[in-house]
């Protein structure tokens, strides 16, 4: 049988394209005014870096290769998320005063098994990990609960696997959509997830190995909340003094976005209190 530890980039990659390819109007509603402004712009600054760092054939050669094998590896899902929504993000959410959001990555996958509120997202039977309850209310700006708010939440395993991008693990291992109570309370019991390592077989992992960069992510927790009448967030929830919280290849870590869970009384699991405030819709 195929396990996750033989995920490769080509793989995970083609999953999180095909992903894409499903749910996303791309191109939608974009003047042909803006396209010329932010290709233009774009194609300006390429073309500023050739002159400035005066690249030779050889590197110009390189590049186009290594774009050429993005897309066959089908990791342009990988580069965008890891390297540029970051900032996107900052764009869209600038205007928030709720829950600060982050990057959604590759890896969402809609309509995950809904369950209400005290919640267990579905594991394997000896799961590895620490245990952990996270825990919270849902409310809005004004600090009212929001009544049946709907928290999507999927991550990685103790090994840094999703499922549905890695073989061998159950469709929706640790991905759940969890229905709060009247008062937006919500427990949901899962794992501690372990760091996520991007793909090192891969177009991406050729260029951080090259570059001399590093290709982890700090163990993180991915989330969407919506409630009727408010702006959903997209966002992740990281674990204070874990390994690249502070140098975060995706750059997507806010301080706002770092939990401290604390070691139950009763056993190894841990635990933790995190509210979800939502702004209106406009
Ligand atoms: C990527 C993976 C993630 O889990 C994430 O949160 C962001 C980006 C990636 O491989 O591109
Ligand atoms: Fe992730």
């Amino acid at each position: 049988m195929t396990t996750e530890t033989q995920a490769t980039a080509a793989a995970s990659g083609a999953g999180a394209t095909a992903r894409f390819r499903e749910n996303k109007q791309i191109g939608g509603g974009t003047s042909q005014e803006r396209v010329n402004a932010l290709a233009g712009r774009l194609l300006k600054a390429v073309n500023d870096i050739v002159l400035d760092e005066k690249v030779t054939y050889d590197e110009y050669n390189a590049f186009k290769a290594w774009l050429i094998q993005v897309g066959e590896d089908g990791e342009w899902p990988l580069f965008l998320d890891v390297w540029v929504e970051h900032s996107v993000e900052e764009v869209a959410n600038d205007n928030r005063h709720g829950t600060k959001g982050t990057i959604e990555g590759p890896y969402y996958i809609p309509d995950a098994p809904t369950q209400n509120t005290p919640a267990t997202l579905q594991m394997r039977k000896d799961e590895p990990g620490t245990p952990l309850l996270f825990q919270g209310q849902a409310k809005n700006v004004a600090g009212e609960p929001l009544a049946g708010a709907l928290i999507e939440l999927w991550h990685a395993d103790d090994l840094g696997f999703y499922s549905q991008f890695a073989p061998g693990l159950p469709e929706w291992n640790l991905r759940g959509s969890v229905i709060a109570d009247g008062e937006g309370y919500f427990e949901i019991n899962t794992i501690q997830p372990a760091p996520y390592q991007i793909p090192t077989d891969g177009a991406c992992g050729a260029l951080i190995a090259t570059a001399g960069w590093h290709a982890w992510r700090p163990a993180h927790l991915h989330f969407k909340v919506s409630a009727p009448g408010h702006q959903p967030i997209t966002t992740q929830l990281y674990f204070e003094g874990g390994e690249h919280v502070v140098d975060d290849i995706a750059s997507a870590v806010k301080p706002e976005l770092i939990l401290a869970p604390t070691r139950r009384a009763d056993g190894h699991c841990r635990e933790v209190t995190y509210d979800f405030i939502l702004d209106p819709e406009d």
